[in-house]
């Protein structure tokens, strides 16, 4: 802190009265939009408490002007395996390699966004936030690592931050009035505040004699004011199963009637466990927490091994939870205060507006399995699928995705590889480029079960063949012969084709699976991009993450 005083006072007078003397840069790395929502929050309020602020997208900071940055609060989320998002590569790439600078100048702050049923969670911020102290740079305030459920602790992050750039600005003459009215108050329908959509319309997707369940929903967005692009996704506030409701109640011998309090609010128990709290996936922290509250030494010697207990969660759910390890005497209040907040479900959109108007179109697939001895249902999919009636509402809000989004040039070629539900973007590529009569090429690469129950949308895929608007349709059916088909031996059979496709400027799109399909694609592209464009595995893997860079490869993976 005396180091930066200093600096200060080196540096000068303030050049006009409006302006700070201190600058926070606000750098994030975002997949699908929530930690670019986050920095355009916190830079609204440090704006309004007199900060000169920059938000930048990580992809578009100069690396090297890291050098001269004095205030940093960089907010980044999570994938996979603990990967970065794709437009954090690079600096995470810079700062973990041998040109990474001294930065004994910076100040900084890292909010991490992840998912704490992963192993790997929040690493990415981890990483940043470990690498930029090892780079001699000072932590302002501590990290912090929030889960799916991140509002609050967002929040209390930003307040942190923002009360400690406050007393070091005191000094300075050039505090900005703080305007009377909040700049955010916008009227309009957001996460915080999502609109009751009506389901219009569902209908099952599959066929007779199917082993699966997908459907294709129809919710109504009139008079919401909500705007969506092809490639983004609709957040649905989901309810849980009354009948696993009810069973925890049973199990628990608690009355569902008794209030209790949830962030301020009062409710009932029973609203608690229908709306607001995870029932259905057990997440590591919830696990330990339980731990300590129960006199389990099996339990607490279970939460010591990360990766045991990870298995252990694996098609466990919250009443698994209370079977094998119960409370004597619990409260209602502390069953509430152990769970994780049920947060949104987000789906990929199925339809574009310029061909849908105020409708939005989700396909889904409803997850339903058997495990010790229980149905076992994936609790947003089911509750779309079958507990949501025809005219109730959902609340929902539009998750922007900057990342999932066709090439400004109309011209561009494109190639979408989505098996299963993951061919739902898709599907709102080829409306709004039939609707907008973009002239750039379209090839689909689908794959799933069995030609005859499973072809999502076959009929408007073959129609927009017909039409010549797709180019090129390739099918993988995994279940229809001896031998599985998958997605990508399409990808390599077409290889010689495919590399002349992205030669010519193609932008490549995967969506659905991010365990085993995209890992697999990714795979046999690189296949195509060596073999038919003569390079190494290396050069190979290099030129695909020039395409991630220069966003000509695009994923949307969950
Ligand atoms: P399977 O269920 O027969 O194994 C959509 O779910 C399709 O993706 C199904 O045909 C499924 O095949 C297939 N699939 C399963 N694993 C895959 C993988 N690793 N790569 C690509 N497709 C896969």
């Amino acid at each position: 802190l005396a180091g930066y005083r200093a600096a200060l006072q080196a540096g000068g007078e303030p050049s006009s009265a409006s302006c700070s003397a201190v600058t926070l840069t606000i750098l994030y790395g975002s997949q699908t939009g929530n930690a670019e929502t986050l920095a355009e929050q916190l830079a609204e309020q440090a704006r309004a408490q007199g900060l000169d602020v920059e938000s930048l997208d990580m992809d578009e900071f100069p690396v090297r002007q890291l050098k001269k940055t004095e205030r940093l609060a960089l907010i980044t989320s999570t994938h996979g395996e603990g990967d970065p998002p794709d437009n954090a590569l690079g600096l995470h790439e810079y700062l973990h390699g041998r040109k990474a600078p001294k930065l004994g100048q910076l100040r900084y702050a890292v909010l991490s966004l992840g998912d704490s049923s992963y192993e790997y969670f929040c690493q990415t911020g981890v990483d940043f936030d470990q690498r930029l102290a090892a780079l001699g740079a000072e932590r302002m305030i501590d990290r912090a690592d929030c889960d799916v459920d991140y509002e609050e602790a967002a929040d209390q992050w930003m307040t942190q931050l923002l009360s400690t750039l406050k007393s070091e600005t005191k000094s300075t003459a050039a505090v900005a009035p703080t305007p009377t009215a909040s700049p955010s108050a916008t009227a309009g329908h957001d996460r915080k505040h999502p609109f009751s959509a009506p389901l219009l319309d569902r209908v099952t997707l599959n066929g007779r004699g199917s082993s699966k369940a997908v459907h294709h929903l129809e919710l109504s967005l009139e008079d919401s004011g909500l705007r969506y692009q092809p490639g983004d996704s609709l957040g649905v506030y989901v309810q849980n199963d009354p009948t696993l409701v009810a069973r925890i109640l049973e199990q628990t011998q608690l009355d569902g009637e008794q209030p209790v309090t949830l962030k301020d609010d009062s409710l009932t128990l029973h609203q608690a466990l229908q709306h607001h709290l995870e029932l259905t996936r057990l997440t590591p922290p919830t696990v330990q927490q339980w731990a300590k509250l129960s006199e389990a030494s099996e339990l607490q010697q279970l939460t010591n091994d990360k990766r045991g207990l990870i298995d252990w969660l694996h098609g466990r759910d919250l009443l698994d939870l209370l079977q094998e390890y119960p409370i004597g005497g619990l409260s209602a209040q502390t069953l509430v205060d152990h769970i994780r907040r049920l947060p949104p479900r987000l789906y990929s959109i199925a339809s574009s507006q310029a061909a849908v108007d105020d409708e939005v179109h989700l396909t889904v697939a409803a997850v339903r399995y058997q495990q010790r001895e229980r149905l076992r249902e994936g609790v947003g999919s089911t509750w779309l699928a079958d507990r949501l009636a025809l005219d109730d509402t959902a609340p929902v809000f539009i998750d922007t995705n900057k990342n999932f989004r066709l090439p400004n040039d109309p011209n561009a070629p494109i190639v979408m590889i989505g098996p299963g539900t993951g061919v739902a973007p898709f599907r709102a590529f080829m409306q709004e480029r039939e609707a907008e009569a973009h002239s750039g090429k379209n090839w689909l690469f689908f794959g799933d079960r069995n030609f005859r129950t499973d072809f999502l949308y076959q009929r408007e895929w073959l129609q927009w063949r017909k039409q010549g608007l797709l180019s090129r349709l390739d099918v993988a059916f995994s279940r229809d012969g001896p031998d599985k088909v998958y997605v990508q031996h399409r990808i390599r059979e077409a290889g010689a084709e495919l590399w002349r496709w992205i030669e010519d400027g193609a932008h490549l799109y995967v969506c659905g699976d991010a365990n085993a399909m995209a890992p697999d694609v990714h795979e046999a592209l690189i296949d195509v991009v060596s073999t038919h464009g003569h390079k190494s595995r290396d050069s190979a893997e290099q030129y695909l993450r020039e395409l991630t860079r220069s966003k000509r490869y695009q994923r949307d993976v969950y």
